[in-house]
């Protein structure tokens, strides 16, 4: 039901709470300089909009300003640790427990706090969803990995997007001038509402963060065999750990010509309109538990967009 509702959410859902979201918190960012560190950039600017489209307004801290700087802080640090955290004992990762019994904490304040009324489905969030599916006393657990989930892979390639754009000037200069011919057609009595609508005519901008993600997609997934199957003539027996590598397999030539060069041009091949990506392209994994927010890139379209 989570993934039903993620996967139907799209760009237009988010818009323009998000938009309204970046562009406050974008313009906050930059402060009167105009300028800054690009990670804290992206990262002040899609924490709050994101925890309140996903959560609800300020249901996770994020109008009082000290109250969000402390929640980031915890985040941050869970975030970065998360690999380690996820597998060694409390004892050995101290700062990176108390980060994760903090957020615990925010989470389960606010669960308690949820109205338990039923609400139709199209005005619940995906927190009030979510927490009608699990059992109560995880519940806290399942709302701080879908934070986690939402926000540890959409921030570092916003991020690597951005990069990449501005390594390469012809890149750049497409992209701008393809939002720029959006721009004057969509444009009606001086206002423009950046929809799905504007988006589409953009096509350059989505395979921009496609290409960020080819290049720089997890290492590895991977799945505990729970019973034993034959692949080729051969057994995988059960208890085997079967790994795939998104980055390794998105440098296979057989699939991607020239595939360490970032080239935005190669997506001009995927149907995305039917939500196909190109062959050989696994950065949101497969089967039962893959990516639910795999075509839901409102969330890095926006941003990159803006600061671009
Ligand atoms: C742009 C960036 C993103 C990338 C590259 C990405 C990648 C991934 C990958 C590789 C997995 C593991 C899939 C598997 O084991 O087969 C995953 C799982 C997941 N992702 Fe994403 N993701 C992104 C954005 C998002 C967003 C924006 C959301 C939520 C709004 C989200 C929610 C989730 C959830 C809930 C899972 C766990 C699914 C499950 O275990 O059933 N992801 N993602």
């Amino acid at each position: 039901m989570v993934k039903g509702r993620l996967a139907s959410s799209r760009l237009d859902n988010f818009t323009p709470k998000l938009q309204n979201g970046f562009e406050k918190q974008f313009l906050k960012s930059i402060g009167d300089y105009g300028s800054g560190d690009l990670v804290d950039i992206v990262r002040n600017s899609m924490y709050a909009a994101v925890m309140d489209n996903l959560f609800g307004e300020n249901v996770l801290p994020t109008i009082n300003q000290k109250e969000f700087m402390v929640t980031a802080k915890h985040f941050i640090l869970f975030d970065e640790q998360f690999e380690y955290g996820a597998r060694l004992p409390p004892l050995f990762l101290s700062k990176w427990s108390a980060a994760k019994r903090h957020l615990l904490g925010i989470f389960s304040g606010v669960i308690r706090g949820l109205n338990q009324e039923m609400k139709e489905p199209q005005t619940e969030t995906l927190l009030e969803t979510l927490v009608g599916l699990v059992d109560k006393q995880h519940a806290p657990n399942y709302g701080l990995l879908l934070l986690w989930a939402s926000l540890a892979n959409a921030i570092p390639i916003t991020f690597w997007t951005l990069s990449f754009i501005h390594s390469d000037q012809g890149v750049l200069n497409k992209l701008r001038s393809d939002i720029d011919n959006a721009v004057q057609t969509v444009q009606k009595d001086g206002n423009i509402c950046y929809d799905e609508e504007f988006f589409r005519k953009v096509p350059y901008l989505k395979w921009c963060i496609l290409e960020a993600i080819r290049l720089k997609s997890v290492g590895i997934i991977t799945r505990r065999v729970v019973k034993a199957f034959q692949v080729k003539g051969q057994t995988i027996p059960e208890g085997d750990m079967l790994m795939l590598s998104p980055f390794w397999a998105h440098r296979n030539p057989k699939y991607f010509e020239n595939p360490n060069h970032y080239n935005p041009d190669r997506w001009r091949n995927a149907d995305l309109e039917k939500n196909l990506f190109l062959d050989g392209f696994v950065a949101f994994g497969g089967g039962r538990y893959q990516c639910p927010g795999r075509y839901d890139l409102g969330i890095n379209i926006l941003i990159t967009f803006k600061i671009v």
